[in-house]
């Protein structure tokens, strides 16, 4: 047991999602409530440590915020300690620094015993070398992308899913209507999660993923058949955003040279547009949904398992555990060692269970190996477009 613990901190680093409020809820009423730990705040990820910004949290504060999105706290996606920009020369660009030293002092200097880090992959990567100086790190798994190596599920995920769903629920009917093709492009960086899922729970006609490179003829042919005199007349596809061509590149939108992670993607689903109408001739619109996937408050499963994270990471800190992530694995919540999901990435594996159930139903992956029934020859000659 950890008797020695008397005042965390916890921080939310990365890219926000739906869920932080509710983790920071559960970890500050179970340290307060449970082990009369004292919390402290630490703002906008560990630019907070590094500028010296902590703040007390009471479980007072911590009331109400479980259905609100965003954080509380602030977040950051550009701060590593161990390779901090700390100015931009505009001759030779960036100066990057170790700044690790001074977040351990002001840890030290505000009495924090442990640090609870919300995050993902990236700020696991941050917090390495704060473990590796010492400092007691217990990390919670969130991202919408869902990438995170070490668990089955992250947090913010499922939100993600839900609010991508709703908006190809809605691109269906206008597609129908209109008798487009709609392409919506949405995130998960080199993961494909949102878009398998997102795609399969709207009954996308074909899906995008960064783990199948796709083949544009092979595309086209597709979207003529689903066009044919008698056919649905419409066609909805989902694009990751890291989503590419077999012979081609992802598509990055910016590049931001201050960030460890420096690349932004974006604008694959405008490309996959403009290439099919040049292609068929069949009017195509697309949608990049960006942002919103990570705005509002989270729905019911992901309040669930935000709960389920914040409590355990007290939990596992009381046992004595040091440097661990908390995970959910086979739905059973555990841990495992910070530094093994620092700076990796799960992606989909290509057999993954519901891609082969999407394909069974006949949903295009752009690769040729889903069996569509559509493209026989008979059917194939009564193709209008
Ligand atoms: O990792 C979460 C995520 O939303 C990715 O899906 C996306 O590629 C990236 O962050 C966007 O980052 P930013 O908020 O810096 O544009």
């Amino acid at each position: 047991m950890a008797e020695h613990i008397k005042r965390i901190g916890v921080l939310t680093g990365g890219g926000d999602c739906p869920g932080l409020n509710a983790v920071i809820r559960a970890v500050t009423k179970t340290a307060i409530w449970q082990h009369g730990i004292e919390v402290v705040g630490i703002e906008d990820g560990f630019q907070g440590l590094i500028e010296d910004r902590v703040r007390p949290l009471s479980a007072r504060d911590a009331s109400g915020i479980l259905t609100r999105g965003g954080t509380i706290l602030g977040s950051n996606n550009r701060c590593n300690p161990k390779r901090y920009c700390v100015r931009v020369d505009p001759a030779t660009g960036p100066v990057w620094e170790n700044v690790t030293g001074q977040c351990v002092d002001t840890a030290r200097r505000h009495g924090i015993d442990a640090i609870i880090v919300i995050g993902g992959d990236g700020t696991m990567a941050s917090a390495a070398p704060l473990v590796e100086a010492g400092v007691n790190i217990i990390g919670v798994p969130k991202t919408i992308d869902n990438d995170i190596v070490g668990t089955e599920i992250t947090f913010g995920f499922l939100t993600a899913v839900n609010t991508a769903t709703e908006a190809l629920d809605k691109l269906h009917s206008t597609a129908d209507s209109h008798h487009r093709v709609m392409v919506c492009e949405v995130m998960g960086r080199n993961a494909g999660w949102i878009a398998l899922t997102a795609g399969v729970a709207s009954g996308s006609d074909i899906i995008l993923l960064p783990e199948i490179p796709f083949d544009l003829d092979h595309l086209a042919e597709n979207i003529r058949f689903r066009m044919r005199k008698g056919g649905p007349g419409f066609a909805i596809i989902v694009a990751a955003e890291g989503a590419r061509p077999r012979e081609g590149q992802q598509i990055v939108d910016r590049v931001d040279p201050t960030s460890p992670d420096p690349i932004r993607l974006g604008g694959i689903g405008r490309w996959v547009a403009d290439e099919i109408a040049a292609r068929t001739g069949i009017e195509t619109r697309s949608s990049a949904l960006g942002h919103i996937q990570r705005g509002g408050g989270p729905i019911p499963a992901d309040r669930i398992l935000a709960t389920h994270f914040g409590y355990h990471s007290i939990k596992i800190l009381m046992e004595g555990k040091r440097g661990r992530m908390v995970v959910r694995q086979g739905n059973v919540f555990g841990d495992v060692d910070l530094l093994f999901a620092a700076g990796k990435q799960r992606l989909v594996p290509p057999h993954h269970p519901l891609i082969e159930a999407a394909r069974a139903i006949g949903t295009g992956f752009g690769d040729g190996k889903t069996r569509e029934p559509a493209l026989d020859s008979e059917a194939m000659d009564s193709v209008v477009v």
